[in-house]
């Protein structure tokens, strides 16, 4: 499908993230954030599961165009 080129199916995304774990599941509590949390999408970050500015340096080096999930909260 357009969009999805290059897509190998025997490659990870998860590289380091809890990987004894079968399955990474994160849940926030929506009354937890205060204005806004700022989730990774890149699964590079070292402060799992909120965004550490690591998809910089990986859209760097593979090409790629990752960035975080932005969740705002109304005030
Ligand atoms: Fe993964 Fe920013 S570090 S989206």
């Amino acid at each position: 499908p357009r969009g999805q080129q290059g897509c190998g199916r025997s490659s990870k995304v998860n590289l380091k993230v809890l990987k004894s774990n079968a399955k990474v599941v994160d849940t926030i509590d929506v009354e937890d954030i205060s204005e806004k949390a700022v989730l990774c999408r890149c699964w590079r970050s070292k402060n799992w599961p909120y965004c550490d500015g690591s998809h910089n340096d990986h859209n760097k080096e593979t090409g790629d165009n990752v960035g975080p999930l932005i969740v705002k909260k109304d005030k």
